[in-house]
């Protein structure tokens, strides 16, 4: 029997597919997310999901899906995924952590220089019919970014690739982690370890790149943010549940920081009413930051190897909870034959 999958959006990538080849799939159409209902009444006979940030797979969605053995997300985030549940009920959870590393980092650093630059800012003037002198000594000043310090909190990969952009710029580059990277690793990456008060204290440009997770929620909260420069920028193309936004609002308003720039929010999308859209000093984008053709391709690519692989019984390469094998065995989830693959 050929497994019966439910991908949450007709994704229009090619690696998506090739689940058609081997499974019976069935869409969600349009680019709203499923409703719970949708979600539930579809996933209720599937083995399979490939499913996208915006899809809650909570505990109900799990309760309902009795045949599931795959849950694999298109996104290096988790946190939508109850995977401490799923792993109880014999589910393997998979996600897509790697084809975005670059796209994020070029966001990030986009997001930086349009912060420091003044660049959305000054788009909105000239469409506003608002330039009106040709040139001025001290019209829309910025910030340099050259040679100015850069604190990264999360030195995962992503971190990585943004310190490495950095240097470009000629930038000092501090970090703070709880895992220390050995000397010989900071030396090649450029990098120096801070405690977190002082890289605050320190940073022309703080940038988050950490999960969210309980230690991380609110992790830039109104203390943090107090200890940071009145010239500095923050930037977040993480979550935004890292940051409290009601207190970035207020650093923003009140200017204990020089602005900030944003790729995601507490709430997605921004409701029309929240105040962050009267403020000039933060850049705004709509959580683009792995959105290019090439980044998607590759998240959609492990998606796709990642369900294949579960109901094929191999182990998954990118499997978030691995106590799930002993819970089930991959033999127990293999559905996919020779005849069938
Ligand atoms: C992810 O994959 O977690 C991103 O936020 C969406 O690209």
């Amino acid at each position: 029997m050929r497994p019966k999958i439910y991908i949450t959006q007709r994704i229009p990538l090619p690696p998506i597919d090739l689940v058609s080849e081997s499974c019976d799939v069935i869409f969600h159409e349009g680019k709203e997310a499923p409703s719970q209902e949708e979600l539930l009444n579809n996933i209720a006979d599937k083995d399979g999901t490939i499913c996208l940030v915006r899809d809650k797979i909570n505990r109900e969605v799990i309760d309902r899906a009795i045949n599931l053995k795959v849950i694999s997300t298109m996104s290096a985030g988790f946190e939508h995924i109850d995977v401490a549940y799923a792993t109880e009920k014999g589910i393997y959870v998979c996600y897509a952590p790697d084809g975005l590393i670059d796209a994020t980092a070029d966001l990030t650093f986009s997001l930086l220089l349009a912060a420091a630059r003044r660049i959305a800012e000054s788009d909105r003037l000239i469409r506003e019919r608002k330039w009106k002198i040709s040139w001025s000594p001290l019209f829309m000043i910025g910030k340099p970014v050259w040679g100015a310090t850069l604190g990264i909190i999360g030195l995962g990969k992503i971190g990585k690739a943004v310190a490495r952009r950095a240097h470009g710029f000629n930038m000092r580059v501090l970090y703070y982690d709880p895992l220390r990277l050995s000397s010989g690793e900071e030396r090649e990456l450029g990098v120096i370890f801070c405690h977190l008060e002082d890289l605050l204290k320190e940073s022309d440009f703080v940038s988050i790149h950490v999960p969210v997770t309980d230690k991380t929620r609110h992790f830039m909260n109104e203390k943090r943010l107090k200890l940071m420069k009145p010239s500095a920028i923050l930037i977040n193309a993480s979550r935004g549940a890292t940051v409290d936004e009601a207190a970035l609002i207020k650093a923003l308003k009140e200017k204990w920081i020089a602005g900030a720039a944003l790729d995601v929010y507490e709430k997605e999308p921004v409701d029309d009413d929240n105040p962050l859209l009267e403020l000039d000093n933060v850049v705004l984008v709509p959580h683009i930051g792995s959105a290019t053709i090439e980044s998607r391709t590759k998240m959609a690519e492990m998606a796709v190897l990642n369900l294949l692989s579960v109901l094929n019984g191999e182990r998954p390469p990118r499997l978030l909870n691995p106590d799930v094998i002993a819970i089930r065995p991959l033999s127990k989830v293999k559905m996919l034959t020779n005849d069938t693959i």
